[in-house]
C-alpha cells in the first residue's frame, strides 16, 4: 500500500504536539489541548479520554466503562432522573449511563466545540438526540435554570474548571433539593514532610498540571476538597480515594499493550513511552484520584 503524502495539516499538528509536550514553556488551554486529541482515541471500541477503573477490567474500553458504571451506580441513578453531565468527551459516558440506568433525560455541556460536534453526530446516529442533548457550555457558568435537575455528574474533569469551587456553586445551585453531585476527580496528594520524595510528588503534580491545564486554584489534596463541597453548601459528602484502582494498574497495562500507544500520534505515543520507563510509585506520586459524591440539603 502506498504511503499518505504529508500534508499541512500534519505538519500544524506535529508542530501542535511538539509545543504542547515538548516545550517547557508552553502553558495550554484546555480547548486548544483536547482540539488536539480530537483525531486520537487511545481506546478501540470507544472514544473515552479518562484513565479507567481497573479492578476488574482486562481492556482500556472496558477500564473507561467501569469508571463511568462506577460513578452511575455512586450517583444511584433511576429511571426519572433528570441528569445533567459536564465534560462529557465524546459522549461515551452519557451512552452507557442511558443504556444501562434508563434516566429520564441527560443534558450535557462541555466547553470543546469540537468534542461537541463529534458527540453530538454519535448520538444522533443512535437516533437518541430527544433523550441526550450534548451542547457547548461551561460547568462554570451553566445554561440552566436553578433547581431543575435531579443529578450533577462530572467524570473526570472537574480538575480544569476555572475554578472547581465555581462548578461546586453551580452544580448546587441547579440541583433540585436532595439532588445528588459525583464527581471523579483528579487531585494532588497531601505532601509527605520533606526530602526527595517530597520533591518528586510536587514535580510530577505540576508536570501533569502543566499539560492538562489544571489550574493553581484545583491543586488541593482531599480533606480541603471535601471541605469546599462542605463550604459550597452541599451535605452527606463522602470522598474517597480510588487511586490503587487508577493509576498503577493503567500504567501496568499501557507497557504491556503497545497496540495503545501505536493508536496515539506518534510524538503523544513517544511521550507516553518515555514516562512508562519511570516506574508507576514514582510516576504519580505527587497524583490522588478521588470519587466523590454529595447531596444538595432539603427535601427531594
Ligand atoms: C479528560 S476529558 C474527559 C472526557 C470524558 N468525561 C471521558 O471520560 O471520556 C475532560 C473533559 O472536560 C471538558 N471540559 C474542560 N473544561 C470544561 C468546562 N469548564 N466546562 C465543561 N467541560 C469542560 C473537556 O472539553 C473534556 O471533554
Amino acid at each position: 500500500m502506498s504511503k499518505r503524502a504529508y500534508s499541512w495539516r500534519d505538519l500544524v499538528a506535529n508542530v501542535g504536539f511538539l509545543n504542547w509536550l515538548f516545550n517547557p514553556l508552553q502553558r495550554s488551554d484546555v480547548r486548544s489541548v483536547y482540539d488536539l486529541l480530537l483525531d486520537q482515541s487511545p481506546c478501540e471500541r470507544t472514544r473515552y479520554l479518562n484513565l479507567g477503573y481497573w479492578e476488574q477490567a482486562q481492556t482500556l474500553d472496558d477500564a473507561c466503562d467501569a469508571l463511568v458504571r462506577l460513578v452511575g451506580e455512586r450517583a444511584g441513578l433511576e429511571p426519572d432522573d433528570q441528569i445533567l453531565d459536564v465534560g462529557f468527551g465524546f459522549g461515551d459516558q452519557d451512552l452507557l449511563w442511558w443504556r444501562e440506568f434508563h434516566p429520564k433525560r441527560i443534558k450535557g455541556l462541555n466547553i470543546t466545540a469540537s468534542q461537541v460536534a463529534v458527540a453530538r453526530e454519535r448520538v444522533a446516529r443512535q437516533e437518541l438526540t430527544q433523550q441526550i442533548d450534548l451542547q457547548l457550555g461551561s460547568a462554570t457558568a451553566m445554561p440552566v435554570a436553578a433547581q431543575s435537575v435531579d443529578v450533577v455528574l462530572a467524570l473526570e474533569c472537574a480538575f480544569h474548571f476555572r475554578t472547581r469551587e465555581r462548578f461546586f456553586a453551580e452544580a448546587l445551585r441547579v440541583l433540585r433539593p436532595g439532588g445528588r453531585l459525583v464527581v471523579a476527580d483528579i487531585i494532588p496528594l497531601p505532601l509527605v514532610d520533606a526530602g526527595r520524595a517530597r520533591w518528586m510528588q510536587r514535580g510530577t503534580w505540576t508536570l501533569v498540571a502543566s499539560k492538562f491545564a489544571i489550574p493553581k486554584e484545583n491543586a488541593y489534596p482531599i480533606c480541603p476538597y471535601q471541605e469546599k463541597l462542605a463550604a459550597a453548601g452541599f451535605g452527606q459528602l463522602r470522598v474517597e480515594s480510588i487511586r490503587d484502582q487508577v493509576y498503577v494498574p493503567l500504567h501496568a497495562h499501557l507497557r504491556t499493550h503497545p497496540e495503545i500507544l501505536a493508536r496515539m500520534h506518534p510524538l503523544l505515543a513517544l511521550a507516553v513511552r518515555l514516562a512508562l520507563k519511570v516506574e508507576a510509585k514514582t510516576l504519580f506520586s505527587g497524583l490522588d484520584y478521588v470519587l466523590a459524591s454529595a447531596v444538595k440539603p432539603g427535601d427531594a
